[in-house]
């Protein structure tokens, strides 16, 4: 699949390329967002490395996962990353700390939203590590309706499946195709 690029009003949502390797590299010796993303740790310049020139290429043309450089609209800077994987239906998202509590990533998150919705996506998964809030902030804030606390669905770094907030964000339009968790008020 041909890689989208998306705008939205302050920013451009285009590819990952190599000269981002060297930000990425340095915003993700973060604790917090270690913490936060199953990001390899201890992290290094090759994994930013790989990840930009190898596997968000990759899956862009398999089609399985879509990977975003968030950039403010003019400015070539990397900002941080929305996702979205296909076969798990979820959405992920990071800020380079320098770059947090701007609304970047509401921003972000719900111009891609539209487009998954777009193209057919209609379902989408969110889930953080319960204590996230500003991440359960974004989510809430883009319409994600929560569903529940329950262990991630895959396993973290540690090999656990630490508690998690859960929640799906359906189409505009319509209902969930096989709805299978209540919605419930966010616990935030
Ligand atoms: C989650 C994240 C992407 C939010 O992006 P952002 O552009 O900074 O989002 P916003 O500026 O809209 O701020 C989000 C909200 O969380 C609040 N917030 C931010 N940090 C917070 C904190 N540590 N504790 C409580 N609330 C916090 C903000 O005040 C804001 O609340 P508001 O909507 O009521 O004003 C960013 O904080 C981040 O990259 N965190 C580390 C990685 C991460 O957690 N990713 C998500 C994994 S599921």
């Amino acid at each position: 699949m041909q890689p989208v690029v998306l705008t939205t009003e302050r920013l451009t949502l285009d590819l990952l390329i190599d000269a981002d390797v060297d930000v990425m590299t340095s915003y993700c010796q973060d604790t917090a967002l270690k913490d936060a993303v199953p990001i390899p740790w201890p992290y290094g310049r090759e994994h930013a490395d790989g990840f930009i020139n190898v596997l968000a290429p990759q899956w862009w043309e398999d089609g399985t996962e879509f990977t975003w450089a968030i950039r403010r609209t003019g400015d070539p800077l990397l900002l941080g990353v929305v996702g979205f994987n296909v076969e798990s239906t979820a959405i992920g998202y990071w800020l380079g700390a320098p770059h947090r509590g701007n609304g970047f990533m509401p921003e972000a998150v719900a111009e891609a939203v539209s487009w998954l919705h777009s193209v057919g996506h209609t379902e989408l998964h969110w889930e953080a590590v319960v204590g996230n809030v500003a991440s359960a902030r974004v989510a809430q804030k883009v319409g994600f309706d929560y569903t529940s606390t329950a262990p991630a669905l895959g396993r973290f770094r540690d090999d656990t499946r630490p508690l998690c907030w859960h929640a799906h964000r359906a189409a505009d339009n319509g209902e969930l195709s096989e709805p299978t968790d209540a919605v419930l008020p966010w616990p935030i």
